[in-house]
């Protein structure tokens, strides 16, 4: 292998993860002459964490829209538990993201409506059919999880920056999706609460034995969090591994990456 060819390094360690999960394969996507996404493949095993890192505006939101449906894709496949996103109808579509949990960038709460409310809600789009009972069982279990059950009756404008992170968490996890996509979990928070985040996603991911992808420009969260990370740059899976194989990697582009730490 040339050295500035790091394309797919796999970490010998994903051998021990389930099935494939999502399957991105050659993935092409251009707004216009904005080529986003040019060939990025990659694949995420039941049960595994995968972290990508890549500098701003690269395309790492475009790309877990993709997977969610929201973003068509032009070229290229993406399966989730095996159905290829560009080709399933909505209702399937629907099934499909009850499944899987999205924490955008920004926490997205409903600022209208009540912690309490705001859960109950995510619940209720996917017709869970549950009683009232069981909805408020599942609504404090799931606080006590992101450890926040004492604002179960407070509004989003009074919560910190870190609390409302947690809660966007709780909002997803309440569903126990399969499946957890999390934009830029930790950014914009002070390194304790980025680090509880963290070990908060972790416990998630042994809990349910939920496969993540983790979008994160934070090296101490990818540390933390990741079984194998990806390096996108210029819109491809420029350099696979994990946390350790990828610090040691002889290339300036990735090596930039581990510099801050
Ligand atoms: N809906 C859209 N329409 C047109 N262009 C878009 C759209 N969404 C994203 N883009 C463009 O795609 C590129 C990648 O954006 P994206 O949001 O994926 O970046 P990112 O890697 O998530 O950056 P950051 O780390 O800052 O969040 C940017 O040039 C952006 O302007
Ligand atoms: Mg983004």
């Amino acid at each position: 292998m040339k050295e500035d060819v790091a394309y797919h390094v796999m970490a010998p360690e994903q051998k021990k993860y389930g099935d494939p999960i999502i399957e991105i394969s050659h993935l092409v996507k251009s707004f216009g002459d904005n080529h986003v996404l040019r060939d990025y493949s990659l694949t995420i095993r039941k049960g595994e964490n995968v972290v990508v890192l890549g500098k701003s505006g690269c395309g790492k939101s475009v790309l877990i829209k993709c997977i969610v449906g929201l973003i068509p894709y032009d070229k290229g496949s993406l399966k989730v538990f095996g159905n290829e996103i560009s080709e399933i109808q909505q209702q399937e579509l629907d099934e499909l993201r009850a499944k899987i949990g999205f924490v955008f960038q920004s926490s997205a709460l409903y600022d209208s409506m009540t912690v309490r409310e705001n859960l109950e809600f995510a619940l209720r789009r996917h017709g869970k059919g549950k009683s009232r009972t069981e909805v408020n069982a599942l609504v404090e279990e799931t606080l006590d999880n992101v450890g926040l059950l004492h604002a179960v009756e407070v509004m989003p404008a009074e919560l910190s920056g870190g609390m409302r992170k947690r809660i966007g968490l709780a909002r997803s996890l309440i569903l126990k999706p399969e499946i957890m996509l999390y934009d830029e979990p930790t950014t914009g928070l002070d390194p304790i609460t980025a680090k509880e985040i963290s070990n908060l996603m972790l416990k998630m991911q042994l809990k349910y034995n939920t496969s993540s992808i983790i979008i994160s420009h934070d090296m101490h969260c990818a540390q933390l969090t990741a079984n194998r990370l990806s390096v996108m740059i210029d819109g491809i899976n420029y350099a696979e591994g994990t946390f350790d194989e990828l610090r040691k990697m002889n290339d300036p582009k990735v090596h930039a990456f581990f510099e801050i730490l």
